[in-house]
């Protein structure tokens, strides 16, 4: 993350703006204080942090605009116009970080758009060195193929391999496949693939394959879609073929050691210790209801003096979820930004909230609506209730 340290900073009187580049606010808080920028029509925050006796100057991690030229400059412009006597300066500007953006790569919204108005769409979900997936994309050209990968590093290699062979139906996701498959509409995918999943034979409660994770699949896929489990585990198998039972308006097939045209780098190495590979294909057929997630990440008005007098750092567990209200900052205009996280306990989230007087939302950067952050937005609602009472 671009950053700076300055021993002498003047102080910032905002509005500011230079190069197109507007600073708006500044927002104190008992730690760090935030000053809200906005480029390119993008919002974020800059973070100031008192340390020792300077000031580091960063981005915020949560509203980090998708150039980081953007960030990048706004940081240049600080430490140009406002502060002095700099110990450190970790910026690392240059112009093509304002345009450089690879298409490829999409975050769980955008790949949720792209998959709009597709016939034919396939996903597969830890995709790993990208061979089969790369495979894919190149033979079946009706087909829009997403990938979706929770390890960065690959991501990035595959995606680099995709541009250079020209591979155009191909969007790679960094996500973990649970929360991606909650924000994909039903009856879209025509093929799912996990190929070769971690098999946490010691901990079968982390594997991706789980009742719920199945009926999110069956909801996805079209009637006639499939959903192909390839693995050397015969533990996982054997637990992956209950959790299908268990399923209804479905049929299961199973295969032993079938060969595929590509192999995976992981099933070369099963294959040369001789390991059986096992093929589960279960083809979904009913067609499943929509979900209607739109719209539920609402708030009602507040009272923002309320808000502010009964505000308290608070962290709330419940059984699969958390919620925890860390810091309040106030605009000069009287506005409130509630900073805070919830979410599963492996994958929360942090997120702000804006308090104006006739409107309470997210701001910059709203929630993915997934079953379990709808769960948190309803308590997070409870809780900001709690506090408008005199
Ligand atoms: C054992 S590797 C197999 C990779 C590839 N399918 C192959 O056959 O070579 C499992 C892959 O799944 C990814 N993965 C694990 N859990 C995931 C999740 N919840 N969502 C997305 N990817 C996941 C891992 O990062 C890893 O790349």
């Amino acid at each position: 993350m671009p950053n700076f340290i300055a021993k002498k900073c003047k102080n910032l009187t905002l509005p500011f703006e230079k190069d197109g580049v507007k600073f708006l606010n500044l927002l104190k808080g008992r730690k760090v204080d935030f000053i809200l920028t906005r480029a390119n029509e993008e919002l974020f925050f800059v973070t100031v942090k008192k340390k020792d006796d300077a000031y580091l100057f960063k981005g915020e991690k949560l509203t980090r605009p998708a150039k980081v030229g953007l960030l990048q400059k706004a940081l240049e412009i600080l430490r140009d116009e406002f502060c002095s006597e700099i110990l450190n300066n970790s910026i690392n500007f240059n112009k093509n970080s304002l345009t450089k953006n690879s298409s490829i790569i999409m975050s769980e919204l955008e790949a949720i758009k792209a998959l709009n108005g597709r016939e034919k769409i396939a996903i597969e979900i830890g995709f790993g060195s990208g061979r089969h997936l790369l495979y894919r994309a190149k033979n079946e050209l009706d087909k829009l193929f997403v990938g979706i990968e929770i390890y960065k590093p690959s991501i990035e290699q595959v995606a680099k391999l995709a541009i250079k062979q020209n591979i155009e139906n191909l969007v790679l996701v960094n996500s973990d496949a649970r929360t991606f498959i909650d924000l994909v509409g039903s009856n879209l995918v025509d093929t799912i693939y996990v190929h070769f999943p971690v098999p946490w034979d010691d901990s079968p409660h982390r594997r991706v394959i789980s009742g719920e994770f199945m009926s999110e699949i069956q909801r996805i896929l079209k009637v006639g879609g499939t959903f192909e489990l390839r693995s050397d585990s015969r533990a996982y198998v054997d637990y992956s073929l209950i959790k299908f039972l268990d399923m209804d308006g479905v049929s299961i097939k199973v295969h032993k050691n079938r060969d595929l045209e590509i192999s995976s780098k992981y099933e070369d190495r099963w294959k040369k210790q001789l390991k059986d590979i096992y093929d589960v294909w279960l083809k979904n057929l009913v067609k499943s209801g929509e979900k209607s997630w739109k719209d539920r990440l609402k708030f009602d008005i507040l009272d923002i003096n309320l808000v502010k007098q009964n505000f308290r750092h608070k962290v709330t567990k419940f059984s699969d979820f958390f919620l925890n209200f860390e810091e309040i900052y106030e605009f000069d205009s009287g506005e409130l930004l509630i900073k805070l996280s919830f979410g599963a306990f492996d994958t929360p989230g942090n997120y702000f909230i804006k308090i104006s007087k006739d409107k309470t939302e997210y701001f910059i950067a709203k929630p993915l609506p997934t079953d379990m952050n709808l769960k948190a937005h309803e308590k997070v609602k409870e809780q900001l209730a709690k506090w408008q009472i005199l």
